[in-house]
């Protein structure tokens, strides 16, 4: 049976994840769809508690043993440093070497599309964030701090090896998907070390996939092309920091935060521990008020239905969730006045009857 490690973490994460727990009973029960659970207390109070964070052995024990973590979310007030969850979510994201971030940005009905005429069709793309390296390797540092000549400096690593397996897993993912269209996004008219090796293996990559068509667009003109007309994308594929950026803007296209999920990958190593997680943070503001959407951690349990094995389930759970959110039983970030366990009531309502109900 594989085995699923669930870290609910911080914030409004054990609050999704318990949501998440109750779909994924459902699935067991009545799918016979089986994951080993096991469930680790890592995040702010374990922290602040004993000041573990992402010890050794447990690391280990996901990356011998474990098919995929679902996380919940990550970041508390009380550790303003972010050392906790840096430790835990770039420990899992790069200790295991899980280079393709891939983040699918999805409209599930017309009414979340906040964007003028434009329908949910409008909305389908993914994007293939750089999850290893960047700028998010945290090399760097400062010199002379607090004083009035203080330098502060974080350096942009952006490996050949890197860059390359990123873009091949975007077109192999594009090939393989039936889509027709990579896109990638750099900034390399003002960083032009670090992205011109961007451009470069970007041209030589887009040969071995000559059925798909390849353009590129700096960064900023992206973010005004996905306002302006999101449906021109199928698959952007871009670095760390900007896969970053570029998907809360995706969320906003999509709906919001509440809908929005992730799996992180190692494309080359398919056989690696896979990291589920909603793009959204720990939200403290929304913290036991049952103002928590949990539908992005569900549309999380589609990713991960669709990696291990069972794309009916995947399909009739987003149905559900898709039917859900048209009939307007959502959270209020969605429109809706349902809280967070009443949402999950629905979608689970909506599996006992069948999608179509
Ligand atoms: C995300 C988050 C993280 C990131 C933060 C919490 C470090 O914003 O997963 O998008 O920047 O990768
Ligand atoms: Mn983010």
């Amino acid at each position: 049976m594989k085995k699923l490690a669930i870290i609910p973490g911080d914030g409004i994460g054990p609050e999704v994840i318990a949501e998440g727990l109750r779909v994924l009973a459902w699935f067991r029960t009545n799918r016979g769809i089986e994951f080993e659970l096991w469930q680790l207390d890592l995040g702010a109070d374990r922290y602040l508690r004993d000041g573990t964070t992402f010890p050794a052995p447990v690391r280990d024990e996901i990356a011998a043993s474990c098919a995929a973590v679902l996380l919940g979310a990550l970041g508390d007030a009380r550790v303003p440093g972010f050392e906790h969850a840096r430790d835990i979510l770039f420990g899992m994201r790069m200790g295991f070497d899980l280079y393709a971030n891939v983040r699918p940005v999805r409209a599930l009905a017309d009414s979340v599309v906040p964007l003028k005429g434009r329908t949910a069709r409008d909305v389908d793309f993914v994007v293939f964030r750089e999850n290893t390296e960047g700028i998010y390797a945290g090399i760097g540092g400062q010199l002379r701090r607090g004083s009035g000549d203080e330098i502060a400096i974080n350096e942009d690593i952006n490996t050949r090896k890197g860059v390359e397996r990123i873009i091949r897993a975007a077109f192999a993912y594009a090939r393989q998907s039936g889509r027709r269209r990579v896109l990638m996004s750099d900034k390399s008219n003002a960083m032009r070390h670090a992205h011109e090796l961007w451009q470069r293996v970007f041209q030589e990559v887009r040969l071995d996939y000559p059925e798909i068509e390849a353009s590129h667009l700096y960064i900023d003109a992206l973010c005004l092309e996905l306002v302006r007309d999101p449906g021109q994308f199928q698959v952007i594929v871009t670095n760390n920091l900007f896969g970053d950026i570029v998907t809360d803007l995706g969320a906003a296209l999509q709906g919001g935060m509440g809908v929005a999920a992730s799996v992180s990958s190692n494309p080359e190593h398919p056989e690696r521990v896979k990291l589920f997680e909603p793009v959204h943070g720990s939200a403290p503001k929304l913290v036991g008020r049952g103002l928590a959407n949990p539908l992005a951690t569900l549309l999380c349990l589609c990713l991960l239905f669709e990696e291990f094995g069972s794309s009916a389930a995947a399909q009739e759970l987003e149905g559900a969730i898709r039917a859900t959110v048209e009939s307007g039983e959502t959270t209020p970030d969605l429109g809706g006045s349902l809280n967070t366990t009443a949402v999950t009531d629905a979608v689970l309502a909506r599996l006992a009857r069948g999608r179509a109900a």
